[in-house]
């Protein structure tokens, strides 16, 4: 996989950073003609930024909205990035290629019903990068402070990263809905059975057990976040994002809340926060788990980045 690390001038020693896979090639996150188009596997754009499965020119800084670099490295962070299908790509193969086929028999040799989909190979690869930043000093990055980020399918990607693997010092996760932040057994916006059905290579088998059937289901997603604990953890949601629940996902918040007490952190801060949903644009951030509803779609704004900058200057500085 290749991962493209930016780094702040003028920095005195090592900078935390936020770590995060993109959908559509390093070179689509700045249009910096300098980049290499991520070569591989990518998904037919809708826009023309692919020609049959190659990235093309077109696709050159087309996520650059998603990924506020310069309000990153201005605030002293670092941020690196790398395309997810260079870890697996994304479709439905029998988990021939990316990492699932490097795997062979350590895969095969698994129960079918849990072998690890597209997501555990992801959040794996995160960790894999997490290791090079530890590796590599002259990076310039403090690895003990690394925040992993995503979005949607990445967001449900970083929540697992994070409980998979303690050394993420935080965890963002921005509208990553159903299998991520958001309650199953509220059923509402997408069902464990929709995104089985339309992903079946995301998850292990097994999950479409509770296909129409959340509530068989002995945990459910605020046990996800609680597994992130007590790194800090920031859940965020949209209004016009439905499909993600963005309700389900403060829920999930608030009870994940316990856990992070037990385990002697502050939780969201205090039992006005737990209380009731906030309403839009008013993030909670004084705790160990931060949350907000940005007012607006499915996306990963400059909006976004700003309290998740603000929410790392009070837990990475
Ligand atoms: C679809 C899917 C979601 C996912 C999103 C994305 O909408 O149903 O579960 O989060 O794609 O990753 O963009």
């Amino acid at each position: 996989m290749r991962m493209m690390v930016y780094v702040p001038n003028g920095r005195s020693g090592a900078v935390p950073a936020f770590l995060g896979l993109n959908f559509q090639g390093n070179h689509s996150v700045d249009p910096d003609p300098s980049i290499e188009l991520n070569p591989g596997w990518f998904r037919v754009g809708r826009d023309g930024t692919t020609d049959g499965n190659k990235a093309n020119e077109k696709s050159r800084g087309v996520s650059s909205s998603r990924w506020a670099i310069e309000s990153i490295l201005r605030r002293g962070y670092a941020v690196a990035t790398i395309y997810y299908g260079d870890i697996d790509p994304d479709f439905d193969d029998g988990f021939q290629n990316g990492i699932h086929g490097a795997l062979g028999g350590q895969l095969s040799d698994v129960a079918p019903e849990s072998r690890w989909g597209s997501i555990a190979a992801w959040a794996y690869g995160l960790s894999r990068a997490l290791d090079c930043i530890e590796s590599k000093s002259d990076l310039g990055i403090d690895a003990a402070k690394v925040a992993v980020l995503g979005h949607s399918r990445l967001g449900k990607t970083a929540l697992w990263a994070g409980a998979s693997d303690p050394r993420f010092a935080m965890v963002i996760s921005n509208n990553s809905g159903c299998g991520g932040a958001a309650i199953s057994r509220r059923a509402i916006g997408e069902t464990i059975g929709r995104i089985n059905t339309s992903f079946p290579h995301w998850f292990c088998d097994k999950y479409t057990t509770y296909n129409e059937n959340e509530k068989a289901c002995p945990v459910d997603q605020h046990e996800l976040i609680a597994l992130i604990a007590p790194s800090t953890v920031y859940i965020a949601s949209a209004t016009e994002d439905q499909w993600a629940d963005p309700r389900g996902e403060f829920l999930a918040a608030v009870a994940a809340d316990p856990v992070y007490r037990l385990l002697g952190t502050d939780g969201m801060g205090g039992d006005s926060a737990t209380e009731k949903m906030p309403p839009a644009e008013q993030p909670i951030n004084n705790g160990t788990i931060g949350y907000h509803l940005r007012d607006g779609k499915h996306d990963l704004t400059e909006w976004d980045w700003q309290q998740y900058l603000d929410f790392a200057d009070k837990h990475l500085k």
